[in-house]
């Protein structure tokens, strides 16, 4: 940086600095993301290289490093737990993204709860609500016990200090972006504060062995830097997400130094808080039409988890030149795509009729398992012809109408058997790799003309 410039330029996406502005970042390609922020000479990213450990460290051989289980502790959430690879690992610092109202701090709350109700010693830091709102929230969800204390406080130096003072086991600062450290000239939010208190956080985590939770909201707007900023400092990444309109929300791992990142967890926002969702099938076919055509129940996979839904579709006559296509939850140029394979390689007139596709429930889906249910919804919608309702259908449709193989057939197959489903078809070629089984009746197509006979 030349001698004597007290600003410089953030990408508030991936934090990216730069002498000189520019349109596109040129790390992360994101648009309009650059933003100008003071800097202090003092707290530039080398300075904290130099802070040197008091303690000198030594190497040591992995059988002498002991490794306890009992590190571990359950949030009183399987589903929490299961995301974040068994529990919170003492001394772990997790950071819990999402849009602004969302729950994060509602989830954290009940988290805290729960970790209180155990013995653990919780400080809650919040720099967005008045202790009073923070007791509105709580008497919503329940009943606290424990150690459980509240602070609200945005100087992360009094935080530190407060840290220091009361020991607790667990912390969460909600959120990042409103906290600040007086060194750093910038103003809350900006990506060189996001940064540079969030290694403030991970000192202490890691030198006192405090588990430290971070809200951070996902932004588009202003100059505020968003969570990814700090996604690479951080051991454990989760984003909750979830459509405003349903009451579902995913907690989705996203990295994780403890545990594998394929996991989902399922919460059902209520009006005493969010609630665990143990069989996110069951909740997703809730209120099922019986007997309806155009509707058919497919398996997705959410990481390793298998999720069985309901893709519906609407065919109706076109009064345009243009049909209409539209798709909610999936990708309307898949459906398009689909609906060319119904026209060329099984001579429907899908040009006459508009189609929407909707996959109920407000769950958002691009996994290519869910063409052949898109298109045997299409046709039965069509011939007006309704699909067993007890049968499930998975597989992905190539562009000349065959039915390709899919990843995890048998697991969706199980899922399918837990919930009753009597029927399953599927690509041919996963029904040659499976075991057999007389739990369900599976049924083997290689093209979509096959598949459309079962109708
Ligand atoms: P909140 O946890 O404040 O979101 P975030 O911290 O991610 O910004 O959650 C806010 C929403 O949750 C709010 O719109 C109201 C709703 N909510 C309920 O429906 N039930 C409840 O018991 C609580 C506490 C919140
Ligand atoms: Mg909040």
């Amino acid at each position: 940086m030349a001698k004597g410039k007290t600003t410089a330029f953030f990408c508030k996406e991936c934090g990216f600095e730069s002498a000189k502005w520019a349109g596109q970042c040129p790390a992360c390609k994101e648009w309009n993301t650059m933003v100008e922020e003071p800097v202090s000479p003092k707290t530039s990213g080398a300075g904290q290289a130099r802070r040197t450990p008091l303690v000198k460290t030594k190497p040591a051989m992995l059988s002498e490093i002991s490794v306890e289980e009992s590190d571990r502790v359950t949030t009183g959430y399987q589903e929490l737990d299961r995301v974040l690879g068994g529990g919170v690992v003492a001394g772990s610092l997790v950071l819990v993204g999402g849009d602004p109202g969302i729950g994060k701090s509602t989830l954290l709350l009940q988290v805290c709860r729960n970790l209180a109700a155990v013995g653990q010693k919780v400080l809650y830091i919040s720099g967005e609500e008045s202790l009073k709102q923070i007791k509105l929230r709580a008497n919503r969800i329940g009943q606290m016990t424990g150690e459980l204390k509240f602070l609200c406080e945005t100087s992360l130096d009094h935080i530190r200090d407060t840290i220091s003072e009361e020991r607790p086991d667990v912390a969460i600062i909600d959120s990042i972006q409103t906290m600040y450290r007086e060194e750093i000239a910038s103003a809350p939010g900006s990506v060189s504060q996001v940064r540079e208190s969030t290694n403030l956080l991970m000192q202490i985590a890691k030198g006192e062995g405090i588990t430290i939770f971070i809200v951070g909201h996902v932004t588009k707007e202003g100059v505020v830097a968003g969570p990814r900023v700090l996604e690479h400092m951080v051991d454990t990444v989760l984003y909750f997400e979830g459509d405003r309109h349903a009451s579902y929300r995913i907690l989705r791992g996203v990295k994780n130094r403890f545990g594998s990142t394929n996991e989902i967890g399922v919460f059902e926002m209520r009006e005493q808080g969010l609630v665990e969702v143990e069989n996110p099938s069951e909740f997703m076919l809730d209120g099922r039409p019986e007997g309806a055509s155009g509707a058919v129940v497919a398996c997705a996979m959410e990481g390793t988890r298998p999720i069985l839904l309901e893709v519906q579709a609407l065919v109706a006559q076109s009064n345009l030149g243009i049909p209409r296509r539209t798709a909610a939850g999936t990708d309307q140029n898949r459906v398009s795509l689909l609906m060319a394979v119904l026209e060329k390689r099984c001579r429907y007139e899908m040009s006459r009729y508009d189609a929407y596709v909707n996959i109920a429930g407000g769950m958002k889906m691009n996994e290519p398992a869910l063409d052949l249910s898109i298109v045997m919804a299409l046709v039965s919608s069509m011939k007006d012809r309704p699909v067993d309702e007890k049968t499930i259908v998975f597989g992905e449709v190539g562009l000349s109408g065959e039915v390709r193989a899919v990843s995890m057939a048998e697991q969706r197959v199980n899922e399918a058997v837990k919930l009753g489903f009597t029927a399953c078809i599927l690509p041919q070629i996963c029904l040659d790799k499976m075991k057999k089984t007389d739990r369900i009746r599976l049924i083997g197509v290689r093209n979509v003309r096959e598949a459309i006979g079962y109708l």
